[in-house]
């Protein structure tokens, strides 16, 4: 039986209706059509799905939907705003962060979610957070850049 649930993404109020085994990414990619969120491993290990759940960075695919209830959600698509990227898309694309694209959109709500917990993180703590983002191009310098200059900007 589907749960009915209220749940603010990207900033607007959602009332849906979700089964109970379904998972917050495949309620973001099937039922709300925003693809940004991608499926690497479906299990936790590779962060291509990361999205913010109340500023926090989550592995969407191991989240349940229900779980979303009440809270607040930022998907990929959510970052610009008014037309404008956010800074952090500013920055890894000065940088040069990503090559297939594959990973990018989790990289990106991971260091923004790093950021918003920390501001001017060092390298050393970028590197710790950042660790569940697998890069299979191996653009993880171009990532600490781009992060450094959020950092220190
Ligand atoms: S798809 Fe969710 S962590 Fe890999
Ligand atoms: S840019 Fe290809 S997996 Fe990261």
């Amino acid at each position: 039986m589907d749960i009915a649930i209220s749940t603010t993404i990207n900033g607007r109020v959602h009332d849906l209706s979700v089964r109970p085994n379904q998972t917050l990414l495949d309620l973001l990619r099937d039922d709300l059509s925003l693809k940004g969120s991608v499926e690497g491993c479906g299990a936790g290990v590779c962060g291509s799905c990361t999205v913010l759940v109340d500023g926090r960075p989550v592995s969407s695919c191991l989240m349940l939907a229900t779980n979303a209830a009440g809270k607040k959600i930022t998907t990929i698509e959510g970052l610009s705003q008014d037309g404008k990227l956010d800074p952090v898309q500013e920055a890894f694309l000065k940088h040069q962060a990503f090559q297939c694209g594959y990973c990018t959109p989790g990289m990106i709500m991971a260091v923004k979610g790093l950021l918003l917990n920390n501001p001017h993180p060092t390298e050393e703590q970028a590197r710790d957070y950042l660790s569940g983002n697998l890069c299979r191009c191996g653009t993880y310098v171009e990532v600490l850049a781009a992060v450094k200059e959020l950092a220190t900007g």
